[in-house]
């Protein structure tokens, strides 16, 4: 495992979140993990997601962006990872989690492999049914007429279900989510968007998604976690796809004999092809999960226990990372007051609306700036144009913008926003505490063989892949010797 400590980022700000090393680097954004600094020497860990600078100049990033904090910041499940805040500070735009303590699924599954084992199977099913509940909740989203939003999270996979060194599992990454009313148009119908060998058939159709699509990308990550070993693992994203569209799917006793049949068959319901075949909800999957399980499911506790060894060093490696940049003192009795009491002088602070009504015109007003207001005005102007292609009508307020002023057409969501200048920023050019391929694959039509011309796509499949047979119908046998599920080999992690 890459572990890099990472001093040069200790102590960098970004307004009052501090970054104390990176954990993750991807297509779109770095994670950090980081303290958030509050009055009287308040502080708390948490995780920010800085959206690349380049892409913050970018209207259709932004949007996206604040689309992942709008939606997710709305799902309050113990099984969701919680957003509590975004922000821009000098055309760096951020998005502030809960910090979670642990690993990705990916991670533990690496781990495991690294040691010659495969997870338990109790794990698997505390995790995948934590998963799955914190993804129920995602679907059942409402606003706050009471509509149903129909969110999809589309991006279900092992980088973004972590399992807590609590024992509690959470999903994250709303990055692609697609919820009725979204702003940014990722939803477009000639873009496909979630992990490559992830994806659920309808995904690469471009059909219209519903939440059935997460239940088969969930299918996937079960499989693999259940066998070591990938389910679609091809030599190009061509034949991924292909292979996802045709090829028939073993069940996981077949690579891994000690599944009990019940849950194999729970994992191929999931993975149905055909979407009404499949479980109709996250929650009864879940229940299904449950059941086939059965007692050897682990508790919290003992998932809590199996990471903690199993991670142990890279979640220590965090703990020296948080606890050796404890550069704050906790303030005296009469600090903290003076603190309180006393708001620094040039700075009023606006009378805050003790509801979540609109606040007063005068009340958001933009504070002067010492610098930095040019970038940040460049940011906000991207955010109107992304809203403006969008349409418009859902409205992006955005905190220091005249339009906050105007009346919203979507009620306000709860993401918190703060007050912070943008001389708070001080750099952002840090070097990984963990390195870890991210992930959200972007892929155009062009690249993977849309099924409007399915039959191209299992024709390449069928020269691709040899001896594929027929495509997977009835319910699957128990086959005594693992089938070579692509065809050729079964491919490991
Ligand atoms: N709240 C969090 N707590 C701890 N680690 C996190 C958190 N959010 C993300 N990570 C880590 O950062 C990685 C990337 O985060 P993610 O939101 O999935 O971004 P991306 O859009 O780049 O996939 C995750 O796979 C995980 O390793
Ligand atoms: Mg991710």
């Amino acid at each position: 495992m890459d572990v890099r400590p990472n001093p040069s980022a200790s102590g960098q700000r970004l307004g009052r979140y501090q970054l104390l090393g990176e954990i993750a680097s991807g297509g779109m954004a770095r994670v950090h993990v980081g303290r958030m600094l509050g009055k009287g020497g308040f502080q708390r860990t948490i995780a920010i997601k800085v959206l690349h600078r380049h892409l913050a100049q970018e209207p259709s990033f932004v949007a996206m962006f604040l689309d992942e904090a709008r939606l997710a910041a709305q799902i309050h499940h113990p099984n969701v990872v919680q957003v509590l805040d975004v922000d821009a500070l000098d055309g760096v735009l951020f998005l502030v989690m809960e910090f979670v303590e642990g690993v990705t699924l990916a991670d533990l599954a690496a781990e495991a492999k690294r040691r010659g084992e495969l997870l338990p199977i109790g794990l698997v099913g505390r995790a995948l049914l934590d998963s799955l509940e914190g993804l129920h909740a995602a679907h059942e989203l409402r606003d706050s007429h009471g509509q149903h939003l129909g969110l999809v999270h589309r991006d279900m996979s092992p980088q973004n279900i972590l399992v807590g060194a609590d024992g509690i599992t959470r999903v994250t990454d709303f990055g692609v989510a697609k919820a009725a009313g979204r702003i940014a148009t990722t939803g477009s119908k000639d873009i496909v968007k979630g992990k490559l060998r992830y994806l659920a058939p309808e995904q690469v159709s471009l059909e219209d998604l519903d939440r059935r699509a997460d239940l088969f990308s969930t299918g996937i990550v079960l499989w693999e976690a259940l066998t070591g070993s990938q389910l679609f693992g091809a030599s190009s994203e061509a034949q991924a796809l292909a292979m996802l569209l045709t090829c028939p799917i073993a069940p996981p006793s077949t690579v891994r004999p000690e599944v009990p049949l019940a849950l194999d068959e729970v994992c191929m319901k999931a993975l149905e092809r055909q979407r009404s075949q499949r479980f109709s909800s996250a929650a009864e999957f879940g229940e299904a999960l449950e059941r086939a399980v059965g007692g050897g499911i682990f508790r919290p506790k003992d998932c809590a226990k199996y990471v903690r060894e199993l991670s142990a060093a890279r979640i220590q490696q965090v703990r020296e990372r948080i606890g050796s940049s404890h550069s704050i003192e906790a303030p005296t009795e009469e600090e903290a007051l003076r603190e309180v009491f006393s708001p620094p002088e040039g700075n009023p602070v606006p009378e805050e609306p003790l509801s979540h009504d609109r606040p007063p015109a005068a009340a958001l007003k933009p504070r002067p700036s010492t610098n930095g207001f040019g970038a940040r005005r460049a940011v906000v102007m991207g955010l109107a144009l992304a809203s403006a292609v969008a349409g418009g009508s859902a409205a992006i307020a955005f905190r220091g913008s005249a339009k906050e002023a105007e009346t919203p057409a979507e009620p306000r969501n709860p993401v918190h926003t703060t007050t912070t200048t943008a001389s708070a920023v001080q750099g952002l050019e840090v070097t990984p505490l963990f390195t870890s391929g991210s992930n959200v694959a972007v892929v155009t039509p062009s690249e993977m063989t849309p099924t409007n011309a399915s039959s191209s796509a299992q024709n390449q499949a069928s020269s691709a892949i040899p001896n594929l047979g027929a495509p997977s119908g009835g319910p699957p046998k128990r086959p005594k010797t693992p089938p070579k599920v692509d065809g050729t080999k079964v491919m490991k992690f």
